[in-house]
C-alpha cells in the first residue's frame, strides 16, 4: 500500500522530461513482434502497463531485449510466427494491452486466454468481442462481458465494415489489428476522432492504411517490415505538470519532447480556453509523430463549458482537468464524457468524491461534472488504485490550504514510474509512505 503525503502550496519550475508515451510504447511492441526483422525502440515507457504487453509477447514466443534506459529490441517473428502460450496472458491493469490483444490474437490459428487485475476485470470487453465476432473470431467473455477472456483465434477472419457506436481508439485499433489478418478489406468508421497512433505506426512499418475523414481501412494479407521507433514523452503524463504550473502562482516549467499528435492535444485546447499560458517551442517530427517542448506559466484560469468534440481528444486528462476547474474562477461544465465511468476507476464518481472531501463544489452527472472553482482545504482522498486520480490530487495540493493524503497510489507505476522524484524536483511537496 503506497500513500502520498502532500504539503500545501508551492510552484513548479525548471525543465523536465516525463516518461515515454504509453499508447505508443504498447504499439511498438505489438507491431514490432509481428514485423519481419529487428525493431529498435527508444524512449520506451518502463511502466507496468507497457511491461505487461512486453511479457505477453514474450509468452507468445517473441524475443525482446530490454528495457534498458528506454531502449528495447524486438525480434519480430513475422505475421504468422506467434506461438500459443501455455500460460494465461496477464495484462495487469492495462485495458490497452487487453483490447488490442483481442484483435491481434483473433487472427492467430490458436486459442489464448487473457486476464488482468481487479480493476481490469471490471471493465467492459463486449465492445471488442462483438465486432470481432462479426469477423468470425470467437471471443468468450466472463459474466457481464468482462475479463477473463478466451480467444478462439481463426486463420480465416472476414473483413468487415463497422461503424463504432463509441469513440474508442482501443476498439478501432483492435479491429485494425484483426483486419490485417482478415480476408478482404476492413473499414472502421468512428463517431468522433480518436488517437491515431495505430494508423501512423502501421504505415511506419510499411503496412498500407487508407484514411478518409472518419473512416480507416486496411486490407488483409500484407506484411510489416521492422523499423526504428522513437517514443515521445507522454502528453497524458505531461498534463499533470501543465495543470500544476497553470494553477500555482510563480510557476514556469518546460516539458521536453512531448508528443503533440493533434488527436491527443485536447488537454491543451481545453486549458487554453480556460486562459492558460501554454507555448509550443522547437516543434519537430520524431518517428512519425509531432513533438514539441511545452512551456507553461501560471495564469488565472476561468471556468468554461468544455466543447464535447474535445472529449475523446483529452479522455485521459479529465482527472487533472477537474483540478484545473477547481482552481478556475466560475463554473466548469463537462458533458458527453460517460466513458470516464469505465476507465481504471469510475473517474466521475471518484474525482467528485475527492474534490468534495477537499471542500470543492463538484456535482457529478451521468456523463460529466459541474465544478465551481473555490479555495479548498486538505484531507484524506482515496485514489481507488487509479494512477491518474492519485496524480491529479497530488497536483491539487499546490493550491490547497492544508496537507493532502492520498491512499492506494502503487498503480502510478503503471504509467509514470518516478513521478514522486520528478514532481518533488520540480517543486511539489510530495513524499511517499509505504
Ligand atoms: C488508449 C485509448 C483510450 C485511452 C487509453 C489508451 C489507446 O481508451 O483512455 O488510456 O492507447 O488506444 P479508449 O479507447 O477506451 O477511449
Amino acid at each position: 500500500m503506497i500513500t502520498y503525503e502532500l504539503q500545501a502550496g508551492g510552484a513548479l519550475t525548471g525543465r523536465i522530461r516525463v516518461p515515454g508515451d504509453k499508447s505508443i510504447s504498447h504499439r511498438s511492441i505489438m507491431l514490432g513482434a509481428i514485423a519481419e526483422g529487428i525493431t529498435h525502440v527508444s524512449g520506451f515507457l518502463e511502466g507496468e502497463d507497457a511491461i505487461a504487453t512486453m511479457n505477453v509477447f514474450r509468452a507468445l514466443g517473441v524475443r525482446i531485449e530490454g528495457p534498458r534506459h528506454g531502449n528495447v529490441e524486438v525480434h519480430g517473428v513475422g505475421m504468422h510466427g506467434l506461438k500459443p502460450s501455455r500460460a494465461v496472458l496477464d495484462c495487469g491493469n492495462s485495458g490497452t494491452s487487453m483490447r488490442l490483444l483481442c484483435g491481434l490474437l483473433a487472427g492467430q490459428n490458436f486459442v489464448s486466454e487473457l486476464t488482468g487485475d481487479q480493476s481490469l476485470c471490471r471493465r467492459p470487453m463486449k465492445r471488442v468481442a462483438d465486432p470481432l465476432g462479426k469477423m468470425r473470431a470467437g471471443i468468450h467473455t466472463s459474466e457481464g462481458g468482462r475479463p477473463p477472456l478466451k480467444i478462439m483465434g481463426v486463420a480465416n477472419l472476414h473483413g468487415i465494415e463497422y461503424a463504432m457506436p463509441i469513440a474508442s481508439a482501443q476498439v478501432k485499433s483492435a479491429l485494425l489489428l484483426a483486419g490485417i489478418y482478415a480476408r478482404g478489406k476492413t473499414c472502421i468508421t468512428e463517431p468522433a476522432p480518436t488517437r491515431d497512433h495505430t494508423e501512423r505506426m502501421l504505415a511506419a512499418f510499411g503496412y498500407p492504411v487508407e484514411r478518409s475523414s472518419s473512416t480507416v481501412c486496411v486490407e488483409g494479407g500484407g506484411k510489416l517490415v521492422a523499423t526504428d521507433i522513437e517514443v515521445p514523452a507522454d502528453i497524458s503524463s505531461a498534463a499533470f505538470f501543465m495543470v500544476g504550473a497553470s494553477i500555482a502562482p510563480g510557476s514556469d516549467i518546460t516539458l521536453e519532447r512531448v508528443g503533440v499528435n493533434p488527436t491527443r492535444t485536447g488537454v491543451i485546447d481545453i486549458l487554453r480556453l480556460m486562459g492558460a499560458n501554454i507555448e509550443f517551442l522547437n516543434q519537430r517530427q520524431a518517428g512519425g509523430e509531432p513533438v514539441a517542448d511545452i512551456r507553461v506559466r501560471y495564469a488565472q484560469l476561468k471556468g468554461i463549458e468544455i466543447p464535447v468534440a474535445l472529449v475523446p481528444l483529452a479522455i485521459d486528462e479529465f482527472p487533472v482537468l477537474f483540478v484545473a476547474a477547481a482552481n478556475a474562477h466560475g463554473v466548469t461544465l463537462l458533458r458527453g464524457a460517460e466513458e470516464l465511468r469505465v476507465k481504471e476507476s469510475d473517474r466521475i464518481a471518484v474525482m467528485a468524491d475527492g474534490l468534495k472531501t477537499l471542500g470543492v463544489a463538484a456535482e457529478p452527472t451521468a456523463d460529466g461534472m459541474r465544478v465551481t472553482g473555490s479555495d479548498y482545504a486538505g484531507g484524506m482522498v482515496a485514489s481507488h488504485a487509479d494512477h491518474r486520480i492519485a496524480m491529479a490530487f497530488a497536483i491539487a495540493a499546490l493550491r490547497a490550504h492544508a496537507p493532502i493524503t492520498i491512499t492506494d497510489c502503487a498503480n502510478v507505476a503503471t504509467s509514470f514510474p518516478g513521478f514522486v522524484e520528478l514532481a518533488a524536483g520540480a517543486g511539489l511537496g510530495i513524499r511517499e509512505q509505504n
